[in-house]
């Protein structure tokens, strides 16, 4: 096998796949997939994507996501997103994808919470993701290397080389002149989350370990409304669009309670409606609801397929019946910092993009549906970078292949004691006092005689545990509650 390329992508997702699309067919590209192309957040992702819906529009798209990123936001970011999101759109619109439009052909834009308007495209009603997906992977014109685990990026005197990978049972280099890192975000570390089984923090817990930052990595993102009932990894998403049209969050009584805590009520920002949710079940110790009373059933039934089959499949008949809700991680804020362009400062030829990267965008709470513009506008520009910059000859240089025990056993048990620790004590609402325990823990997990997948997993986790202790106030879906045991 060819193991020396132009450019490597890692990861599948909208991010990786449109990198490589918007480079020229003439470079030697490889992605290389963890699992199966479709095992990225990508695939999952329901609502749509946010984009201005005209020139006005754009300041109040700015707006819109500085407010809902609590004044945490780089707004140079956002600027570059809302300015160049609509181009983005008619990329892809140009390439032939088809958004859902109304009977006379025009393009049909949902709400979504904390937007001052309808400005959600979607397709395929709730499977926009999964649409895009299927659309790029049509399109792509180099090869996909699966079940490739990365285990080390090949990194000296702050340049990057290529990537280690474990495939088909065998450790071995893949170089390149540019690597983009485009993984996703963290799901995995977390017990109840919404990711693909595949974002794990791995990546991120690579660069930790060649000094490589991350940023915001307190920032992390719940929804608030998941089913997380039954064994399922991957928590069913109930889209932020349910609420947006019409959608009610509801207590056993089928009182709705969200105005006690905001009084924009289901269409607050996400990470106070998920805090409303999940602080309202422990005083309750009552169950919450999605109530979808509102829905016409055929009109349900067209507009949102996906939830209404994939909730039939597990006995729910929608949208007669409400759905038992909890929030759920959804969305890493934080990752590897990088600049407009995606490099990353002090090592060469090495990009992040999408869920993987922080240029600050999201600052302290993502606007919903800017994530999968995310990937579209800035794999763009990562893309416009790598043509700039790309040498036409690089030195290679020569790395060895031994690698560290990836797995060992008792990992799996220490993996779920993991996730259990950081959703207890590093998610929704956090204090000092079980923030250290869980460092503490964290920090004793890490000497004990595990393989390297879960050592970066540990680095990953108490990275997040360290970022939420050093920020003492709330801020954003950082939440810091009174401290009882202190
Ligand atoms: C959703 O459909 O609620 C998810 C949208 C997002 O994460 O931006």
């Amino acid at each position: 096998m060819k193991t020396s390329y132009d450019v490597l992508i890692i990861g599948t997702g909208i991010a990786g796949l449109q990198t490589a699309l918007n480079l020229p067919k003439s470079l030697n590209i490889l992605i290389v997939s963890k699992d199966y192309a479709w095992e990225c957040n990508t695939f999952y992702a329901q609502g749509g994507v946010a984009v201005a819906v005209d020139e006005a529009d754009i300041s109040l798209h700015v707006k819109d996501t500085l407010e809902a990123g609590t004044g945490h936001c780089n707004k140079e970011a956002v600027e570059v997103l809302c300015s160049n999101g609509p181009l983005a759109i008619q990329r892809l619109i140009d390439m032939g994808f088809e958004f859902d439009k109304d009977e006379k052909g025009k393009l049909l834009y949902t709400k979504e919470a904390a937007h001052s308007q309808n400005r959600i495209l979607h397709a395929g009603g709730d499977a926009t993701g999964r649409y895009i997906h299927l659309f790029m992977m049509e399109q792509l014109f180099c090869p996909i290397l699966y079940n490739t685990q990365v285990t080390d990026l090949l990194i000296e005197d702050g340049e990057c080389y290529g990537a280690r990978v474990l495939h088909a049972d065998r450790i071995f280099n893949l170089y390149a002149k540019k690597v983009i890192i485009a993984s996703g975000g963290v799901g995995s570390l977390y017990e109840y989350h919404t990711n693909a089984r595949t974002i794990s923090a791995d990546m991120q817990g690579i660069c930790l370990s060649h000094g490589i930052a991350l940023a915001d990595m307190e920032m992390m993102q719940f929804h608030p409304t998941a089913f997380v009932l039954g064994n399922a990894v991957r928590k069913q998403l109930l889209s932020e669009s349910l609420r947006g049209e019409g959608a009610k969050v509801v207590d056993e009584e089928g009182k709705r309670f969200v105005y006690e805590y905001d009084t924009r009520g289901e269409l607050a920002p996400r990470d106070i409606v998920s805090r409303a949710i999940f602080d309202y079940k422990q005083k309750t110790q009552k169950e919450v609801y999605l109530d979808l009373s509102a829905f016409e059933e055929a009109h349900f039934k067209q507009r949102f397929p996906s939830i209404y089959f994939n909730m039939k499949n597990i006995g729910y008949d929608l949208p007669r019946q409400r759905i038992p809700i909890s929030p759920a991680f959804h969305y890493a804020m934080g990752g590897i910092k990088t600049d407009l362009e995606g490099k990353i400062a002090g090592v060469k030829n090495l990009y992040a993009v999408g869920e993987a990267a922080n240029t600050g965008v999201h600052g302290a709470n993502r606007l919903a549906s800017n994530s999968l513009l995310e990937g579209l506008v800035f794999s763009y520009r990562v893309a416009q970078d790598i043509l700039k910059t790309i040498a036409q000859e690089k030195t290679l240089k020569v790395f060895s292949e031994k690698e560290a025990i990836l797995m060992k056993e008792g990992d799996k048990e220490l993996k779920n004691e993991l996730r259990n620790l950081m959703w207890c004590h590093a998610g929704i609402m956090r204090d000092k006092t079980n923030l250290e325990k869980a460092f503490k823990r964290v920090e004793e997990m890490i000497e004990l005689p595990i393989g390297k997948l879960l050592k970066l997993r540990l680095l990953v986790s108490r990275e997040i545990i360290q970022s939420a202790l050093k920020r003492k106030a709330s801020l954003g879906a950082h939440y810091i509650k009174e401290d009882v045991n202190r």
